[in-house]
């Protein structure tokens, strides 16, 4: 072991606790410098993990395929482990939390034997905010400390400053010891899918994960800590911790707003996240693409913090139509996982604006050509890149309070039914919406792709505790302080068909109209009808200049299907049933208001 370099007497006892079950051969602390990320890509080359891509054409890029089994977040192995079991709600899976410590323990008994147990101090936050929070990782896995080192700010100096303070411990088996003369593979991981656990102790606050190398499962300071255990804290301290982009749009006339918006996994996040503005003279910048830390400024406003430090972006359909901005961030110190190798060592994925290559090595490491019936890319690869390195990443992304926001949007994959946009009558009609939140599913989870699946606040697989509860703290937003300013809350939906299922909506960088549409609103002008199910546009309210569409296809974009409504608000009355009495009283009224609204 290298000596500890802190004389942080808990992490060391940890440490020595955890060194002692898992039995690594050695132990790193990670120091996050460059020398270090480079010596472990090297070391991963040599094992196979990674392959450089073409260094000139894609500096300091490499690519990993990852073990066929182990591509996706497991959220039928994801557990929160409350001491009462109400608390975790019934959308989450529970278990008593001592006795799956007893079952786990068993698990982690010596599987780190022949690997390297690495210590990664991290922030969720920039350093230097007030509100960053401190996280430390063990793993057995190298290529977690190097996608670690890009996604989070990592090494001594966040050790430097924790001090003798408090941290989250999280702590990462891939579940793969080495036995002496055993051949290592180049994504070793526990194969028994019984025996992957993504686990989180949300009254101590501390996370344990084992069997899975893949993205949430195993970079720790994203969804689990981030998300999971950081809604439980944001519950008790009185703020939020939200699955939100966050971007700033600025005006001609050189009026800026930032927005938060909440969609499911792979609704185009990212995409929405590093937006190009078709309208001349419109900029976004990007703040954040996945996640935001949410609390109430002493003005009364609410002021949003990314904790991330990098992308770790799903790579098929990045193009530069449907995302330029994630191109240009890609192009080099990028981690690419499960994306097709072209002979010439650039990567290909399905979406890519640039033609199929003759040939490839899929994301299996088989020969792949066009013709061969299976994808080349998995459709959840993943990019892992520098924020820094988004060519549109705006100014004010590192200030340590965050930024106020003058809108919080809510959207879903939604092919009917839903309009583009809608604006919230009122906060509570806005947690309403938050609540009600649902899209078809994607390949970012393992389970069933295309199926309508409620997600509230984008925070169904994400809350740590009781929907119900996580409902009602929103809404306690409302009494925080007496200045309280909250924003405008939309709802929008760039996913709508007509009736021979063809998007009616161009999207992608056209959002920005959209956009434009929310800044008016919020700077109280914005042409608008009152609607039975919330604020629209007129038809002529969103700017179409240079935009080739029909008055017709706008026209019904902006339908209020009221039937359709009627089944949507029995699907929600239904969905809510699930809460009981957990469910805020407001919320049922908000539904009931509605109905009254549509029977009107
Ligand atoms: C993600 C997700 O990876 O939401 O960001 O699944
Ligand atoms: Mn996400």
């Amino acid at each position: 072991m290298n000596k500890a370099p802190t004389m942080n007497r808990k992490l060391t006892a940890w440490v020595d606790e955890i060194s002692r079950l898992c039995q690594p051969e050695e132990v790193s602390w990670c120091d996050g410098s460059q020398a270090e990320y480079d010596c472990l890509c090297s070391e991963m080359v040599n094992a196979g993990t990674f392959t450089p891509l073409n260094q000139e054409r894609h500096p300091g890029c490499f690519l990993a395929r990852s073990h066929s089994s182990d591509v996706a977040r497991v959220e039928d192995r994801t557990y929160i482990c409350s001491e009462k079991k109400d608390d975790a709600g019934p959308t989450n899976l529970w278990s008593e939390p001592a006795a799956m410590k007893e079952h786990l323990t068993k698990q982690y008994k010596g599987c780190m034997r022949g690997r390297t147990l690495y210590v990664i101090p991290f922030s969720m936050g920039p350093l230097h905010s007030p509100i960053a929070k401190i996280g430390i990782e063990l793993t057995d896995s190298p290529y977690v400390v190097v996608n670690m080192r890009i996604a989070t700010r990592m090494g001594q100096a966040v050790l430097d400053k924790l001090g003798d303070g408090e941290f989250i411990p999280c702590l990462h088996s891939i579940g793969a010891p080495l036995e002496p003369g055993q051949k290592d593979t180049p994504w070793p991981c526990e194969p028994d899918p019984a025996k992957k656990h993504i686990v989180h102790f949300t009254d101590e606050g501390a996370i344990w994960s084992y069997g899975s190398g893949y993205g949430g499962n195993a970079l720790l300071g994203k969804k689990c800590f981030a998300l999971r255990i950081a809604s439980v804290l944001a519950r008790k301290e009185g703020w939020l911790a939200e699955h939100m982009l966050i971007l700033s749009i600025t005006s001609p006339q050189g009026k800026k707003h930032y927005l938060a918006a909440a969609f499911p996994s792979a609704c185009g996040k990212t995409n929405l996240a590093m937006l190009q503005a078709t309208m001349p003279g419109w900029s976004v910048r990007c703040l954040g693409d996945d996640i935001a830390w949410i609390r109430v400024g002493e003005d009364g406003r609410l002021y949003a913090m990314n904790p991330e430090f990098g992308f770790f972006g799903v790579a098929p359909g990045t193009s530069s139509n449907s995302n330029p901005n994630a191109v240009r961030t890609i192009e080099r110190n990028t981690i690419f996982t499960n994306v097709a190798l072209t002979p010439e060592g650039d990567v290909w994925w399905e979406g890519m604006d640039v033609p199929a290559p003759a040939k490839a090595i899929d994301w299996e490491g088989k020969d792949w050509t066009p013709d061969c019936g299976r994808k080349a890319a998995h459709p959840n690869a993943r990019f892992t890149a520098p924020a820094a390195q988004c060519p549109v990443i705006d100014p004010d992304w590192e200030k340590p309070e965050g930024v106020p926001l003058s809108a919080i949007l809510f959207g879903g994959r939604r092919p009917s039914r839903i309009p583009l946009v809608n604006e919230a009558f009122n906060w509570e009609h806005g947690v309403f919406m938050g609540s009600s939140c649902g899209s078809e599913t994607t390949s970012a989870a393992l389970g069933k792709v295309g199926v309508l699946r409620r997600d509230p606040f984008a925070m169904l697989p994400f809350c740590g505790y009781h929907m119900g509860d996580y409902f009602a703290h929103w809404l306690s937003m409302v009494g925080r302080t007496e200045r309280v300013k909250l924003p405008k809350v939309f709802f929008v939906n760039w996913f709508r068909k007509n009736a021979d299922g063809k998007w009616l909506w161009p999207g992608y960088g056209d959002n920005s109209r959209v956009l434009k549409w929310i800044c008016e609103r919020v700077d109280g002008a914005g042409k608008a009808v009152e609607t039975p199910i919330g604020i629209l546009p007129t038809a002529d309210a969103i700017d179409r200049s240079g935009l080739d569409m029909s008055e017709t296809d706008m026209r019904e974009l902006l339908s209020v299907d009221i039937e359709g409504w009627k089944q949507e608000s029995s699907d929600i009355a239904e969905y809510y049933n699930k809460f009981g009495d957990r469910l805020p009283q407001s919320l049922r009224d908000e539904l009931a208001a509605l109905q009254r609204r549509l029977n009107r």
